[in-house]
This record gives C-alpha cells, sequence and structure tokens, in this order.
C-alpha cells in the first residue's frame, strides 16, 4: 500500500529532523511539522475512512506507531536539548576558585597593650584583682585623700589638665588607692589598677603628657617593706628574666613612708654599665613605699592595727626596656611601620 510506505518515508524523515535539531526552537519546529494538526502523517488519517476494514486497521495502527515513534523521539531529543542547556549554564556561571582571593592586612597588638597584659597577669598570678577609676578625677582623691593638701610642694611636680578648679586629668592611678580603701570600709585589700594618666609635661622621647601606670595596693595587718620587696621582686624577674635583681633607693610620697624608688639591673650589660642603663648598671622603673598612716587614717582605715605597701609602675617605661623601643611617643602615634613589628609578638 502507497499510505504504508508514505509514513515510513514520514518516519524516516522525521528521524533525520529530530536528529537535526539542536536548540528548543528547532525541535519545537519539528513538532509541529509532524505532530500538528497540519501535518502530513496526521492528514493521512482522513484517508482511514475509504478504506477497506483490513486495509483501515493496517494503517491507522501504523499511523499510530508512527506518531507515537515521532512523539517519543521529540521528548527524548527535548529533554536532552534542555539538559545540555543546564550544564551550558553551570558551567559559564561556574565560580573559578583558583583566582587568589583578597588579602586582608592581620594587624597586631600595641606592644602598649601587651605589656599592660604581661603584668596584669604576673600581679593575679600572686592574687591580686584588678581594680579601676575614672581618668577624669576629683581633687580630693588625686591629692588630698593621698595626703597632698592643696598648699603641698609635691603639687608642683604633677602639673594636670583641669576641667574645673576641683577636676582634673588623673596625675597618677594612685587616687584608685583612696577609691579602693573607701569601698573595703576598713578590709584587706590586695589590688593592682593600670590605667592612663595625664601630667601638664612637654613632650619629647621620655616623656609624654598622656602615658600609663600600673597601681598596686596591698593593705592587711603585719605587712612590713619586706613583701613590697618581695613581690617586687618576683615582678621583676617574671618581667625581665631570672638574672634580674632590684634594689630599692629611698625617695620621697607624700602619700608612704618609707617611700622608695626602686631600679632593676640593667637587662642589656647583667649590671656592668652600658649606654642604656648610663653606666650605672642599674634601671629604675617605679616608685613606692609603705602605705603613710595619714592616708590610712583618711580612707577609715585602723593605722595601729593595719598596714600596706604600695607602688605605681610606669607601663611604658617597662614597654620600652622590655622591647626596645626608644621613644615613648610611639605608643600614641599609631603608625603602622612601628606597629607591625610588633605583629608576631602581640
Ligand atoms: N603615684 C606615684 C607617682 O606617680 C608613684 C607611687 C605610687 C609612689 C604608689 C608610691 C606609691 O609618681
Amino acid at each position: 500500500m502507497n499510505e504504508l510506505k508514505k509514513v515510513d518515508d514520514i518516519v524516516d524523515s522525521a528521524n533525520k529532523d529530530i536528529e537535526n535539531a539542536d536548540d528548543i526552537e528547532s525541535i519545537n519546529n519539528v513538532r509541529n511539522k509532524y505532530l500538528a494538526k497540519k501535518s502530513e502523517l496526521i492528514g493521512l488519517m482522513s484517508l482511514l475512512g475509504g478504506l477497506s476494514p483490513e486495509g483501515r486497521k493496517e494503517l491507522g495502527q501504523r499511523l499510530n506507531e508512527a506518531k507515537n515513534t515521532i512523539a517519543d523521539l521529540i521528548t527524548l531529543k527535548f529533554d536532552k536539548i534542555n539538559e545540555r542547556a543546564l550544564q551550558k549554564k553551570l558551567e559559564e556561571e561556574k565560580i573559578d576558585i583558583s583566582l587568589p582571593g583578597i588579602k586582608h592586612e592581620v594587624g597586631g597588638r600595641n606592644p602598649f597593650h601587651v605589656v599592660i597584659d604581661e603584668i596584669t597577669e604576673i600581679f593575679i598570678g600572686m592574687g591580686f584583682k584588678v581594680a579601676s577609676g575614672p581618668e577624669v578625677e576629683s581633687d580630693r582623691f588625686n591629692f588630698e585623700l593621698l595626703n597632698i593638701p592643696s598648699d603641698h610642694p609635691a603639687r608642683d611636680m604633677q602639673d594636670s589638665f583641669y576641667i574645673d578648679e576641683n577636676t582634673l586629668l588623673r596625675t597618677h592611678t594612685s587616687p584608685v588607692q583612696a577609691r579602693t580603701m573607701e569601698a573595703s570600709k576598713g578590709e584587706p585589700i590586695k589590688i593592682i589598677c593600670p590605667g592612663k594618666t595625664y601630667r601638664r609635661d612637654d613632650d619629647d622621647a621620655t616623656h609624654s603628657h598622656q602615658f600609663a601606670q600600673i597601681e598596686g595596693l596591698l593593705i592587711d595587718k603585719d605587712i612590713n617593706i619586706g613583701y613590697l620587696k618581695a613581690v617586687l621582686e618576683l615582678f621583676a624577674k617574671k618581667m625581665f628574666g631570672e638574672k634580674r635583681e632590684i634594689r630599692f633607693r629611698s625617695s620621697y610620697f607624700p602619700f608612704t613612708e618609707p617611700s622608695v624608688e626602686v631600679d632593676i639591673s640593667c637587662a642589656n650589660c647583667g649590671g656592668k654599665g652600658c649606654s642604656m642603663c648610663k653606666g650605672t648598671g642599674w634601671i629604675e622603673i617605679l616608685g613606692g613605699g609603705m602605705v603613710h598612716p595619714n592616708v590610712l587614717k583618711m580612707n577609715g582605715y585602723d593605722s595601729e592595727k593595719y598596714s600596706g605597701f604600695a607602688f605605681g609602675i610606669g607601663i611604658e617605661r617597662v614597654a620600652m626596656l622590655r622591647y626596645g623601643i626608644d621613644d615613648i611617643r610611639k605608643f600614641y602615634t599609631n603608625d603602622v611601620r612601628f606597629l607591625h613589628q610588633y605583629r608576631k609578638k602581640a
């Protein structure tokens, strides 16, 4: 039968067209060409009515088979094209993880803060607690309660920045002594207080109008100056090495009696004398002494029963010695070239 041959030809041609179609548009065109109502294949259906029952059955079957085959092939191809398109899109959108990232500079801590932590840790190891007080301080705490009345000549050494007549930027961390005594109400005390301090000073390599101290205060029964020496000696060894020794030189502070200035043996020359210790073999790092009975009394302690010691360590001085820094201003100007040198240590 001629029509059967025609169906075979249509299927052959459809096969080729499907094979050649390589995008959604062309496969849709193939679908229209072979399966739309006006297509040749569907057109052949109209012939069925004029055929004998056997002929109708045979052609009808072939037409159906052909229709299904073509429809299946189109669907397969359609899926394939879709999948290829997706694959291509994924490839185009792939993130190239081999590209080097943007490098972030890792900062370092200012050696100033590193040293504060180191000192603090040493004293915490000896059982001291950390206290704090305000940087904007009253005349009363900064001077009066430390046995420095308003006409006292010791005030000349500690000129500061005044907010008003009775309020100033604290000149030392010692007001925290008075504050802690006031809050402790006659009970034993064992604190340190690291913090910023200010004095009216002309800035140079060893002076800065802003600097920092760590105050220490211990009050209890039967405390003598031997305790102060033992505590400071341990501090010096932990901070600057086992071989360091300390020496006391008598000094004067209105709030301690007796008062001392404390030197450590020079870490640079081991005590022989060099340019760092100006040939003396010793370097001064702090002031201290036994808490003056007047200070104990003014701040609510029975000076007959209690005694104690106090000290004030210059933080920058310790940091400069520890890390070989030659200019105090470097701590505050935040020059990254300076800070980067301490990145690893910090
Ligand atoms: N506050 C003193 C100063 O700044 C140091 C000090 C503290 C001395 C505690 C004795 C006791 O110079």
